[in-house]
């Protein structure tokens, strides 16, 4: 039977190469976007591939396409095996310096964007009594940093989705796993959006520091293939590991969290970060 997929934020980084990955392997993709006008290059691999894949216009802050996105897969196909909740973007600002607006709209897209998907999709997958769930965390789903309250926050929160989701959806066949990249080269970085800190902000030069050694660590990151490659082979185990993590930074950050108390380890990321 043909497996279908739905990628969200396929338009370049992470969402792109999985979208694409999970096409190489068979699966009918339906590779969204928020902006089909960003669909040029995707489809152009595609085509010289011969991949199933299919570009949909699906923006996670807006519920109406949401569904009717959801809608058109379901009369091409009739079924949705695997859901990868990929769409998403960071914000730079201190918690005093954040404006409310911007942390909404940070957990419009990374959190509440990925709520409602799978409100969307999971009765199809309880339905047919199999699917899996993929929410891409971060790294900063399990460790705060300072300047990035907002999106660090966003990510806590889907990690607990995550863990309540594999409760209630694994009786019904329905299984959900989270991918934890560290730094990978993509857009992310330079499509981060940034509180301007208020002119007598304290947290000006913390701002800028964290902002520096991220756009250091940028330039070092992962190719974004790697992620795919850990998706696609986690959806492809029978029984697949609640977390993965992808990169040697974020092993090397979490496997310090495992090993140190918390203020160990707070001493250890200022040590390493920020000095
Ligand atoms: N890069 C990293 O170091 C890193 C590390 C850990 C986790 N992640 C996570 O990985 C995911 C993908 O990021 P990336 O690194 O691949 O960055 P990216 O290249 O900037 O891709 C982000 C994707 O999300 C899309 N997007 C943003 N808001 C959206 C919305 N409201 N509706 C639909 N799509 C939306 C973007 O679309 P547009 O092209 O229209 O903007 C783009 O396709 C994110 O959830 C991010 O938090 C990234």
């Amino acid at each position: 039977m043909e497996k279908v997929a739905l990628v969200t934020g396929s338009s370049s980084g992470i969402g792109f190469e999985t979208a694409l990955a999970l096409a190489r392997e068979n699966y009918f993709t339906f590779a969204s976007m928020r902006n089909t006008n960003k669909a040029e290059k995707i489809q152009e691999i595609a085509k010289k591939e011969n991949l199933n894949l299919e570009v949909i216009e699906l923006d996670v802050d807006k519920e109406e396409s949401i569904k009717s996105a959801v809608k058109k897969i379901q009369e091409k196909k009739g079924r949705i095996d695997v859901l990868v909740n990929n769409a998403g973007y960071g914000h730079f600002g201190c918690v005093e310096d954040v404006t409310m607006d911007d942390l909404r709209a940070q957990f419009e897209t990374n959190f509440f964007g990925v709520v409602r998907l799978i409100q969307e999709i999971a009765p199809t997958m309880r339905k047919q009594g199999s699917g899996i769930i993929v929410n891409v965390s971060s790294v900063a789903g399990r460790i705060g940093f300072p300047a990035t309250p907002a999106y660090i926050s966003s990510k806590f929160a889907l990690e607990g989705l995550s863990e309540c989701m594999r409760y209630e959806l694994s009786p019904f066949g329905v299984k959900t796993i989270i991918i934890e990249p560290g730094v990978i080269k993509t857009n992310f970085f330079s499509s981060m959006k940034v509180t301007k800190a208020k002119q007598d902000s304290p947290y000006k030069e913390i701002t800028e520091k964290v902002m520096n050694a991220v756009k250091m660590m940028s330039e070092m990151g992962t190719p974004p293939d790697e992620v795919a490659k850990t998706i696609v082979n986690a959806i492809k185990t029978e029984d697949p590991l609640p977390r993965y993590i992808v990169g040697s930074d974020a092993s090397m950050f979490l496997e310090a969290k495992k090993m140190k108390t918390d203020i160990e380890f707070e001493n250890y990321l200022k040590k390493e970060l920020f000095t």
